[in-house]
């Protein structure tokens, strides 16, 4: 594997590529790798010729208050792992790198509306800075196919949005959520919970399939079934966020008749924000 720190490096061997008339893939990701990031790069291996990892913690799409100093920084170790898995090229820029004129001079790349929602209401801000630092990465690599994760349910449909909008010349693929036994979804921010609260976590995925369940069965009083779920949250002793059943298109909360929907949900530990979620398909 060809590690590249500087874009220029980076640009001149995937010219080298693309003259080979090879497909290129991109993962981007904040590193602190797991089995779910290393399932991105081997389904971008299943259609691309060669695949480029990203690792780059965005300063711009952490709030003040939340954990970008605490974030998980493992290259080493990623290192190793993405050279299990084959992976032709790992671009791990820093930060003066991404951002040359510095944050504040950033031009900004905005997705409306969908983004104010969700985790967008409690993090505002956050997925300005993804479609920025997401924007750039496509400038930079010039993949024909990018794959994200699923578990972020929210950031694929605004990537998909954004990529739509602007007219991007690269195919979204979303990766399954990868899990724990107890239906955890991975996470870099797993590392986080508390050894007395792993127990408890699942609740969250346990409380969004409960919803879907109760849609299966011909409920469509969508708000009630969000609150109860919220309440089961809080009785396994978690602050919920939200619990929301959506139109898995276009993120807004879902009707009657919509037949793809998400319910999507996000909960506090002590020491992290979880999020997840599960799709149905309506009448299939
Ligand atoms: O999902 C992530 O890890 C990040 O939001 C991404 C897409 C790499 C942008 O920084």
């Amino acid at each position: 594997m060809q590690v590249f720190h500087q874009i220029q490096s980076l640009r001149r061997a995937l010219e080298d590529e693309r003259r080979k008339g090879k497909r290129i893939g991109l993962v981007p990701t904040m590193g602190n790798l797991h089995d779910a990031h290393l399932a991105l790069v081997k389904q971008a291996q299943a259609t691309c010729d060669c695949v480029v990892t990203s690792i780059f913690v965005n300063p711009l799409q952490f709030g003040l208050n939340e954990d970008w100093d605490k974030y998980p920084r493992t290259l080493e170790a990623d290192t190793v792992k993405l050279e299990g898995v084959d992976c032709d090229y790992l671009f791990c820029p820093d930060e003066t790198e991404i951002y040359p004129n510095g944050m504040a001079e950033q031009t900004r790349v905005v997705v409306p509306s969908m983004t104010d929602v969700l985790c967008g209401a409690s993090r505002p801000g956050h997925f300005e800075g993804v479609t920025t630092v997401v924007s750039k990465l496509f400038n930079i690599v010039q993949p024909d196919e990018a794959v994200f994760g699923a578990k972020d349910f929210q950031q694929l449909a605004v990537i998909r949005r954004m990529v739509e909008d602007l007219c991007m010349p690269v195919v979204i693929r979303a990766g399954e959520v990868v899990r724990e036994a107890d239906g955890l979804a991975l996470s870099s921010r797993n590392s986080f919970i508390g050894d007395d609260e792993r127990p408890g976590v699942s609740q969250l995925y346990r409380s969004l399939c409960w919803v879907r369940d109760q849609i299966l069965d011909g409920r469509r009083d969508f708000v009630t079934l969000a609150d109860a779920a919220k309440e089961q949250i809080r009785a396994a002793g978690f602050k919920p966020d939200y619990v929301s059943v959506c139109n898995s298109h276009t993120l807004d909360l879902a009707a009657h008749d919509d037949a793809e929907l998400t319910v999507l949900g996000a909960m506090y530990t002590r020491g992290a924000r979880l999020i997840d979620n599960v799709s149905l398909v309506l009448g299939a």
